[in-house]
């Protein structure tokens, strides 16, 4: 059994941090003391020596959209790819999404996502659901896909154009389904009806940079109402997705003081990037759907993050290359999405920790502890409890350097974040034990990331 020993780092939980040594052994945190003496440890023990190091829970990425197979292409990370770029980035648990094929019961949408994840896979993962559309019957196909591990659904209140948009005719009953078998429902949030509307007077053109015209965040703010509202009707929790604007916000605010509970999720693009990316020739690679929005926007998100008003940061990350965004400059016809996974955690520990409106503590909160509660993978995952997974990040929080192509490992071969100077980087990420990189080299395989049985959402112990 490999036995690794990481001593004299900063131990960093969602609220503590202190200086420990870490024993790992196999694949499972085995100890945590002040002093581990290596005199009573198997001479063939690794010695990590981690001081000016942050030891942190593994970071869990609970957005991303690896191999998505979408509008005729596929995103240009495949389940090999995102893995490992999700190592740089110190992220050792993706929470993917399998697409619903209406024409089959869902758990067989679960099953093939997940038999495909396991091959390429070189961390480990869980699951949501997508639900397009309902139909009589849809209970037990839940219940089989609870059985399966996944907890969790994902609804889109849009993209009619490409199959995801739900009926909200038989939402409720959805909604009271998923009350039953205590499943969690995520939701892409943008009001289809009046997106629609403004498409139809909209006089200007369709260039990337109409693309944040065309869908206002008033459209986000009615479909988080809405849902929200029904969630509280049927009495259960909801979970918005990448949260991108303050009027976004304010139906958030209006919801909970309503009584209705309400996880929230942004992401890095939604707090640090606006909507003057869209311009010019290289627009098309900032357009994501909801659109970027303005600084006001990324302030008041900044702020939500900060007071606790919103519980994950994810990545939605959803890649393609240069070539594949630069296609078209249409936004009607751009591929929606940006690559993340690998600079979220150097973003937000630069905007939130070294500008000290965060702890160290918070960050690990945000990116590790929350979704795995929310996604029920704690306390395996989100913890550095004692007998708990051994899935590490040691992070130098002192490290500047700059984001760019180069420096960073998606085959999408840009970053939106390009230029940006950053404090903090991943010097070693550990997955169940095993090293996946260090110093700067890759070293995971394909095939050794799991699939994880979520239990049910922390959002349902109420
Ligand atoms: O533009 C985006 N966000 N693409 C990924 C799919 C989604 O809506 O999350
Ligand atoms: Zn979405
Ligand atoms: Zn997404």
């Amino acid at each position: 059994m490999n036995t690794t020993l990481i001593r004299n780092g900063l131990l960093v939980e969602a609220d503590r941090s202190w200086k420990a040594d870490l024993l790992i052994q196999g694949e499972k945190i085995a100890r945590i003391e002040t002093v581990i003496d290596v005199k009573d440890l198997p001479p063939d023990t690794d010695v990590v020596e981690a001081e000016g190091l942050c030891v942190m829970p593994g970071l869990i990425d609970a957005h991303t959209h690896y191999h998505l197979v979408s509008r005729g292409t596929v995103t240009a990370d495949s389940f090999a790819e995102g893995s490992k770029l999700a190592s740089f980035g110190g992220v050792t648990t993706v929470v993917d999404f399998a697409d619903h094929d209406k024409k089959r019961v869902l758990v067989e949408s679960t099953n093939e996502r997940i038999e495909a994840m396991e091959h390429g896979m070189a961390i480990d993962f869980a699951l949501h659901q997508g639900v397009y559309g309902m139909h009589g019957g849809i209970e037990e196909e839940l219940a089989a896909m609870v059985e399966r591990g996944v907890t969790t659904i994902k609804i889109f209140t849009t993209y009619k154009n490409v199959g995801y948009l739900i009926e909200m005719e038989g939402l409720k009953e959805l909604f009271e389904a998923c009350k039953r078998h205590k499943i969690m429902v995520s939701a892409h949030c943008e009001d289809d009806t009046l997106i629609e509307e403004v498409g139809k007077n909209h006089k200007g053109g369709h260039t990337p940079a109409d693309h944040a015209l065309l869908r206002p965040s008033e459209a986000e703010y009615r479909a988080i109402r809405y849902l929200g509202t029904l969630a509280k009707e049927v009495g259960i929790p909801l979970y918005v997705v990448h949260l991108s604007s303050s009027r976004g916000l304010d139906a958030v605010r209006e919801l909970r003081s309503e009584g209705v509970r309400v996880a929230v999720e942004t992401t890095p693009h939604y707090l640090l990037l606006d909507a003057s990316r869209l311009q010019g020739p290289n627009g098309p690679l900032y357009v994501m759907t909801p659109p970027l929005r303005y600084p006001e926007d990324n302030r008041v998100l900044q702020d939500a993050l900060v007071a606790g008003e919103v519980q994950v940061v994810a990545t939605d990350h959803c890649a393609f290359t240069r070539e594949q965004k630069l296609a078209s400059d249409d936004c009607r016809t751009i591929f929606p999405g940006i690559p993340g996974t690998e600079e979220m955690l150097p973003l937000i520990h630069t905007f939130a920790v070294a500008s000290s409106r965060m702890s160290l503590s918070d960050l690990v909160r945000v990116l590790s502890t929350e979704p795995a509660k929310l996604f029920g993978l704690y306390p395996e995952k989100g913890s550095l409890e004692v007998g708990t997974d051994a899935d590490l990040v040691l992070f130098d929080p002192e490290k500047d350097w700059v984001m760019g192509a180069d420096s960073v490992h998606s085959a999408a071969n840009y970053t939106p974040y390009e230029g940006f100077s950053v404090a903090g980087k991943a010097e070693m990420t550990y997955l169940r034990g095993h090293l996946i990189m260090g110093d700067d080299v890759y070293v995971g395989k394909p095939g050794m990331g799991k699939f994880l049985k979520a239990k049910t959402s922390s959002t349902y112990e109420v």
